[in-house]
C-alpha cells in the first residue's frame, strides 16, 4: 500500500485587521482580558463579498505553487469548512471552479475545528487505497459571519482565513495515522441555534450566531486533547522525546499550553498562531502549519502532531513525517 505525505502548503488571511483595542469600542472588554484568557491580541475579518471559497482558493494556489502541482495534477478535493460560502453547491466545487479544475471529485467535511483534522484523514485514505494520487486538502472559515458582535464573550475569539496542503502519494510515510472522534451529546455547550428554515420557520430572519458555554468547553479540550496526545503517541510506538513539533488547533494559548506540558514539549516546539490569527476554526491547523513552514521552523523529516478539538463535540489528531 502506498503512503500520502504532505508536498505543500499555504495561508491566505483578509487584508483588515480587528485588534483587541478595536473591539473595546464595540462591547465591554479590554486588551488585557484577551490576552490574559486567550493569548489572541488581533484576528482577520473578511472583506464585504470575500467568501470562504475565495479565501479557500488564495490558499490551495500557494499550496500548490509550493508542491510544484498544476490544475491538471489534481484529482481530489476537500474543504474542511463550517462557514460554507452557500448551502449548496459545496465550498469544495466553488474553489474548483476558481482554480479551473474540473471533473475530479470535490466535497466539503463539516467537524468545525477538528474538520482539517478529518478532511486529512479522509484525503489520506483516498490516496492509500489508489482512489487518489494528489489532493488538496483546506480548511477555510469566515466566522465573522456567524459571531454575535454584540456578545463579548464569543466575538473577542473567532476570526477569519484559510489554509490548504497538498497531500500526495508516496512511497514513503509521511501521514503515520490519524485518529478521529465525536461525541453529540455535548451539543448543547458550543453550537449554532437557528442556522436553518425550519428552526425558525421563515429563512428571511436566520439569525445564525455561536453559543458557548466556554468554560466547560474549555475544560473538555484540555481533557481531551491530553488523551489523544497520549492515544497518537500509543499507536506509533512514539515516546514524546520523538516528536519535533505540536501544531495544535488554536483556540487558547492556554489550551494549548496545557497539550505542550502533556507531550512534555517546551513552548518554543509548538506553533502558536492563536496571538495573531484568532480561532479560525477549521483554517486553524493548516494556517499554523503553513506559517512554521514557510519561517524554515518545519523541516523535512520533522515528526509533527497536529490535534484539534471543537464542536460536536468532535475531537482527533494526525502524526506524520514532513
Ligand atoms: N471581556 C471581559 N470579560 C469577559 C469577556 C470579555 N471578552 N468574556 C467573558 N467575560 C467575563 C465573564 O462574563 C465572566 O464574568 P463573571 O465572572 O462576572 O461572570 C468572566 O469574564 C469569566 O468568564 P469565563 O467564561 O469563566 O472565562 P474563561 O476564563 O473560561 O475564558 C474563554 C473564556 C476564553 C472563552 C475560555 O473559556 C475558552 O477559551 N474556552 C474554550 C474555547 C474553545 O476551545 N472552543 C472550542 C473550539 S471553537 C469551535 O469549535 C468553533
Amino acid at each position: 500500500m502506498k503512503f500520502s505525505r504532505i508536498t505543500g502548503t499555504g495561508g491566505y488571511l483578509p487584508e483588515r485587521i480587528l485588534t483587541n483595542h478595536d473591539l473595546e469600542e464595540m462591547v465591554d472588554t479590554t486588551d488585557e482580558w484577551i490576552q490574559e484568557r486567550t493569548g489572541i491580541k488581533q484576528r482577520h475579518i473578511a472583506a464585504e463579498g470575500e467568501t470562504t471559497a475565495d479565501l479557500g482558493t488564495k490558499a490551495a494556489r500557494l499550496a500548490m505553487q509550493m508542491a510544484g502541482k498544476t490544475a491538471e495534477d489534481i484529482d481530489l478535493i476537500i474543504v474542511a469548512t463550517t462557514t460554507p460560502a452557500k448551502v449548496f453547491p459545496s465550498t469544495a466545487c466553488l474553489v474548483q471552479q476558481q482554480l479551473d479544475i474540473h471533473g475530479c471529485p470535490a466535497f466539503d467535511v463539516q467537524a468545525v475545528c477538528t474538520g482539517f483534522v478529518y478532511a486529512l484523514a479522509t484525503a489520506n485514505s483516498f490516496i492509500r487505497s489508489g482512489m487518489a494520487k494528489t489532493a488538496l486538502v483546506i480548511g477555510a472559515e469566515t466566522l465573522s459571519r456567524i459571531v454575535d458582535w454584540t456578545d463579548r464573550t464569543t466575538c473577542v475569539l473567532f476570526a477569519d482565513g484559510a489554509g490548504a496542503v497538498v497531500l500526495e502519494e508516496s512511497d514513503e510515510p509521511g501521514i503515520l495515522s490519524t485518529h478521529l472522534h465525536a461525541d453529540g451529546r455535548y451539543e448543547e455547550l458550543l453550537h449554532v441555534p437557528n442556522s436553518q428554515p425550519s428552526d425558525t420557520g421563515d429563512a428571511q430572519k436566520i439569525e445564525a450566531h455561536i453559543c458557548m458555554k466556554g468554560n466547560e468547553v474549555f475544560k473538555m479540550a484540555v481533557n481531551t486533547l491530553g488523551r489523544i496526545a497520549d492515544e497518537t503517541l500509543a499507536a506509533n510506538n512514539f515516546k514524546k522525546e520523538d516528536i519535533d513539533w505540536l501544531v495544535p488547533h488554536q483556540a487558547n494559548t492556554r489550551i494549548i499550553t496545557a497539550t505542550a506540558r502533556k507531550l512534555k514539549l517546551p513552548m518554543d516546539k509548538v506553533v502558536v498562531t492563536v496571538d495573531t490569527h484568532g480561532n479560525t476554526s477549521a483554517a486553524s491547523v493548516p494556517l499554523a502549519l503553513d506559517t512554521a513552514v514557510r519561517d524554515g521552523r518545519i523541516k523535512k523529516g520533522d515528526s509533527i502532531i497536529l490535534e484539534a478539538f471543537g464542536g460536536g463535540f468532535t475531537w482527533g489528531s494526525a502524526l506524520l513525517k514532513f
